[in-house]
């Protein structure tokens, strides 16, 4: 059902749940992103005791893509040591659409996985970049 290049990512994500620091949650979230580049960057759920401050895995991934001037999303795989498998939170769709909006997302846990494009998981993101004139915003 995957190629090896998403069971390779699927790997990191479960590896990258390991990381989780969520001693009020208990909820262990790894997520995984292959940029077009072809680099992987992994990162976990990191909470905080002022709980709206915790950072989801998946935006932690993408800062240090993005911090590698890495900033073409392929593809997300996202791992939850839980129950149910869940697509990645509202903000983090956002986050992710700043990076790549031909962006694939894998979500499972032990159980189960299923494969979305992000655009179906996000349809109008909130974009200031602008196709016809590129930089106008100051985004190149
Ligand atoms: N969490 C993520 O890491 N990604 C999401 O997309 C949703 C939620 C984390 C944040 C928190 O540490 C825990 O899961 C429970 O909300």
């Amino acid at each position: 059902m995957y190629n090896e290049e998403e069971k390779n990512l699927m790997d990191k994500a479960r590896e990258a749940a390991c990381h989780a620091y969520s001693p009020y949650s208990h909820f262990k979230v790894g997520a995984a992103i292959l940029t077009e580049k072809g680099n992987i960057y992994q990162a976990a759920n990191i909470e905080n005791a002022s709980y709206s401050l915790t950072i989801c895995a998946e935006r932690n991934a993408a800062t240090q893509a993005v911090y590698h001037n890495d900033i073409n999303f392929k593809l997300i795989a996202i791992y939850v040591d839980s129950e149910i498998a869940f697509p990645p939170c509202g903000a983090c769709r956002q986050f992710l659409a700043e990076f790549g909006d031909q962006c694939e997302v894998i979500y499972f846990n032990n159980k189960e996985s299923n494969k979305v494009a992000l655009r179906e998981l996000l349809p109008h993101s909130f974009s200031l970049k602008n196709k016809e004139k590129e930089g106008v915003y100051g985004i190149r």
